[in-house]
């Protein structure tokens, strides 16, 4: 390839998402801000959203530190008030939103027989009705102009269930089953709606697990590692630039766990 043939493809691939404005949840830090990073590094504005201005601000500055498109809101995914107005500021400031990754989630993990209803419900409010409510209130922004990308990030627990996280095994599964409504119902949208199921990611998530239960899961990898955010991020950019004829699909990212 000439010097100026692949100087033409590196752009083309630099622009793909040129003018395009995409959400991520929780994209302070870890999964999200990863995904938020590689959307940017596409041509897209990146809207970093968390829970508080101090995380969604420093999700932006490591974004424009390199160089890249990102702005900050806040956006609490489990209130509704907080969602419409981060959705309304996104569209009064860019007037449009083409990309939305239902990221943000915790994990409140013991055995099912010492879990809390309080434990139980927070889990399921933070990582279920959050996409719900979030890809309600935009949604309707994508339907409009015919075009949306919607990646939910689900785990391989909401799959196979895991001892000590029954509230975050029902909320990923509601994710998975929710993402597959949501692709049949915006299909003739040109709405997709795909699911990523991620296995061990190294982030603070998976940092607070004892070093035993570590060591316990990595023996059922065979890539022989932990994944990073970024092995997640290449999975949502695979959504949202080639994966046009993709949708109501689960993608394991998870180093080859589940088989
Ligand atoms: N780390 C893993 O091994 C793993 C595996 C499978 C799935 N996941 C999923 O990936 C997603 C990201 O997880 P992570 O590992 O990056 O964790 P993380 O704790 O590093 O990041 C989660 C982010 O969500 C934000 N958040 C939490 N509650 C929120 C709320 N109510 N409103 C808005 N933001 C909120 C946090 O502030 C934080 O920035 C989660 O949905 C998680 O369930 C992670």
């Amino acid at each position: 390839m000439s010097t100026q043939t692949l100087t033409e493809a590196k752009m083309s691939h630099h622009d793909l998402l040129k003018d395009q404005v995409a959400i991520v949840t929780g994209s302070g830090r870890g999964i999200g801000l990863s995904i938020a990073k590689k959307l940017a590094g596409t041509g897209a504005t990146a809207v970093i959203t968390d829970i508080s201005q101090e995380f969604a601000d420093s999700g932006v500055k490591e974004i424009t530190d390199s160089g890249l498109k990102a702005s900050g809101f806040v956006c609490n995914v489990t209130d509704v008030n907080s969602i419409e107005k981060m959705t309304e500021d996104v569209m009064n400031k860019f007037g449009r939103i083409d990309i939305l990754v239902n990221n943000a989630g915790i994990t409140k993990d013991t055995l099912f027989m010492r879990m809390k209803l309080e434990d139980w419900n927070a889990v399921i409010e933070t990582n279920l009705n959050s996409v719900f409510k979030v890809t309600q209130s935009v949604i309707k922004n994508m339907s409009k102009v015919n075009y949306g990308r919607i990646v939910n990030i689900a785990s391989v627990i909401g799959i196979h269930g895991n001892m000590g996280q029954a509230n975050y095994a029902a909320s990923k599964a509601g994710v998975i089953a929710l993402t597959k409504t949501i692709a049949k119902e915006y299909a003739s949208r040109n709405v997709t709606c795909n699911a990523i199921a991620p296995g061990f990611i190294d982030t603070a998530m998976t940092q607070k697990l004892k070093p035993e239960m570590k060591e316990q899961y990595m023996k059922f990898i065979p890539l022989g590692r932990f994944g990073s955010p970024d092995d997640v991020a290449e999975c949502a950019y695979f959504f949202c630039t080639g994966g046009s004829y993709v949708t109501g699909q689960v993608i394991v990212v998870d180093g080859g766990m589940f088989m």
